[in-house]
């Protein structure tokens, strides 16, 4: 019998829990034996609750009980998750989360912990919840050199923009009712700003380059200064605004990543992956495309993801399933003020003249509005955007970069 352990008991535990009970007889074939989850690990109790009577508040129990093989992290954030992960890795226990704070911050190093201790470190669940992502990536894609990664990786800013899309609406509005829904936390920071697509990103980066790729430095911008105005000229120009999270091996070694909203063509797969949905374009050097598209969040999606990596350990104990390379060595980041492109830009009404002479050769949109021009620049670096930009001065209403 396979022993396993769920460390917190909020949303994503109390759905691991749900997910080994309630699908018992398919979970224990696929891990060769029946799975019984023997603790919950949370501070607080949980009377009434079905599983109350494996409520327990000391770690060290979990840690000692030698029965345990699988942990389940599912605590968050990057404190006692941090050192209780440590501590089940070096006592050999195998850890399963969806933690991708924890992941993107101490991914390297608990991988090579779990590897020396023959056991294991998975996250299948940290990104795009229940989108089997990690796994496809580092277990089939295998033959293929990644060279670029583009995704929607946060469900509560994809349902925002795809609100904002359907009614005309403007972010404030949009924001406060998907917080009135329960789409969008109280504290809507890390979602809106781009921070937890960030961490996303630096995961797959990680992964893509086999090097440690660190979120911190990944340049991000959140989606708080789109505008119904915005939608208005991608409307018309047959085009969506998406927060994109993009990744790309460069032929020097390094990797250009970085999370901002983007025009996004219509005819573009990830166009079509709206409200709280999630998608992953990955561009392989002899597959080509494949795309991974899926609920990227919510509690049963989530937890089937860090069951299925439960499974994966169940069936490999007393050896490491890892076969991902994620050194701990740092990744080169490339600057992004050197990275070309094209933008969109939205600017006061009249402004067309200094438009046409500073951005030369650019194309205007017409979204038939009075109020303010929209038009796309030519490819040029980031940094000969902001030059001309500063010239152009007040006259910039918005900036939005071409997927
Ligand atoms: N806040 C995250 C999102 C949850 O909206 O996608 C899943 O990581």
């Amino acid at each position: 019998m396979i022993k396993v352990a769920v460390l917190g008991y909020g949303t994503v535990g109390s759905g691991v829990v749900e997910v080994i009970e309630s699908n018992n007889a398919e979970v224990s074939v696929k891990a060769g034996e029946e799975m019984h989850v023997k603790y919950i690990l949370d501070l607080r109790d949980f009377p009434g609750d079905p599983y109350e009577d494996r409520v327990i508040h000391d770690f060290n129990v979990i840690l000692n009980d030698a029965e345990v093989s699988v942990v389940c992290e599912v605590m968050g954030g990057v404190g006692a998750a941090y050192q209780f992960t440590r501590q089940l890795l070096e006592a050999g226990k195998s850890v399963c989360t969806s933690n991708k704070e924890l992941v993107a911050k101490h991914g390297a190093e608990l991988l090579e912990i779990a590897r020396n201790k023959k056991c294991s470190y998975m996250f299948e669940a940290s990104v795009g919840g229940g989108i089997p992502v990690i796994r496809p990536i580092t277990k089939a894609l295998t033959a293929e050199r990644i060279e670029k990664i583009t995704a929607i990786l946060n469900g509560t800013t994809n349902y925002i923009l795809s609100k904002m899309e359907k009614e005309a609406a403007d972010y404030g509005d949009t924001l406060k009712k998907a917080q009135e829904l329960g789409y969008a936390e109280r504290n809507p920071e890390a979602d809106v700003e781009g921070y937890d697509a960030c961490r996303k990103v630096a995961i797959l980066s990680s992964l893509m380059m086999g090097k440690n790729v660190d979120s911190e430095k990944i340049y991000t911008e959140g989606i708080s200064k789109i505008s119904a105005a915005d939608f208005e000229y991608a409307k018309a120009a047959g085009m969506t605004i998406k927060l994109l999270a993009t990744s790309e091996a460069l032929e020097d070694g390094s990797v250009l990543a970085m999370v901002a909203p983007a025009f996004v063509s219509g005819e573009h797969p990830l166009a079509v992956v709206n409200d709280v949905f999630n998608g992953v374009f990955v561009r392989g050097n002899m597959l080509g495309d494949v795309m991974f598209y899926g609920r990227g969040a919510g509690k049963l999606p989530t937890a089937s993801a860090v069951v299925s990596d439960v499974i994966d350990c169940a069936r490999h104990i007393g050896r490491s399933s890892i076969i991902c390379i994620w050194d701990r060595e740092e990744a080169k980041l490339a600057d992004v003020a050197e990275s070309r492109k094209r933008f969109f830009v939205r600017a006061k009404a009249s402004a067309g003249e200094k438009a046409a002479e500073i951005f030369q050769g650019c194309s205007f949109v017409d979204a038939g509005r009075t109020e303010d021009i929209g038009f796309f620049t030519e490819e040029m670096s980031e940094k000969s955007f902001e030059e001309k930009s500063s010239a152009f001065g007040e006259a910039l209403l918005s900036r939005i970069r071409l997927a």
